[in-house]
């Protein structure tokens, strides 16, 4: 039998407001690179899609990198139909400048009020046109009513699970070694996984994802 295919999103999206800022958000790509080493380890084909990170690449791992929400967006879609899995764990920053200003903007002349466009919601857009055997996998990246927005998100999404995770506390979530997070299910079923390194969560997570992948027949 074929390998199965995984593509995995990590760190965060960068969106330029002139040469010298951006907007940007505390993701280091951790959970995301864990995700697919463990991935890799499993003997599945991964394709990492990575947002700019001081991780190394993980042999034997195809990685794309890319910048802005724009860019992640393109290469996820170039990939998502010969995928069997796809594994969102990138902060995709929801918002981007309006426009991206050629040369620097003078201090005495930066806006009060940056005008913004809305980034296009990645994951929303694959849930819409995923195939029946394809399983789609979130991340819901909270700081109060965890647990109440990552079942809303998850429907909102038509993914096959969410994984919820506090990103309040400076101990987990954001840039972080350790993550504590809650696995639902598209039943809404919760299942619960303890402080841990990032690499024993990823695990925990892809071996019940693989579970169910098996019990399903595929
Ligand atoms: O990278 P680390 O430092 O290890 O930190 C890990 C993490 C905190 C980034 C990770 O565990 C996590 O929670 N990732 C999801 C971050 C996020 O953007 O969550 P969200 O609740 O805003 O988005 C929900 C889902 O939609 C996510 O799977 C996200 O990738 C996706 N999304 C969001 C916005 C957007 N415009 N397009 C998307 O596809």
């Amino acid at each position: 039998m074929p390998p199965l295919k995984c593509l995995i999103s990590a760190g965060p999206t960068r969106e330029w407001i002139d040469p010298v800022r951006f907007i940007s958000n505390p993701s280091s790509g951790k959970m995301g690179y864990a995700l697919a080493k463990e991935a890799r380890d499993m003997g599945f084909d991964v394709c990492l899609v990575s947002g700019p990170v001081e991780l190394s690449k993980p042999e034997g791992v195809e990685v794309i990198e890319v910048e802005s929400a724009l860019s992640m967006k393109r290469a996820i879609d170039e990939k998502f139909n010969f995928y069997d899995w796809v594994i969102m764990t990138a902060a995709v920053c929801d918002h981007r400048p309006k426009s991206r200003n050629k040369i620097k903007i003078p201090k005495d002349q930066f806006p009060e009020n940056l005008l913004m466009s809305r980034n296009p919601d990645i994951l929303k857009e694959l849930g819409e046109k995923k195939r029946e055997n394809q399983v789609l996998v979130g991340f819901a990246a909270e700081t109060h009513m965890v647990l109440e927005s990552a079942h809303k998100k998850l429907k909102q999404k038509k993914l096959d699970w969410i994984v919820a995770n506090d990103v309040s506390k400076t101990n987990q979530g954001f840039s972080s070694d350790q993550n504590e997070v809650t696995l639902i299910n598209s039943d809404g079923q919760e299942n619960q996984i303890s402080r841990a390194d990032k690499s024993v969560i990823a695990k925990a997570i892809l071996h019940a994802i693989h579970l169910s992948w098996l019990e399903k027949a595929h």
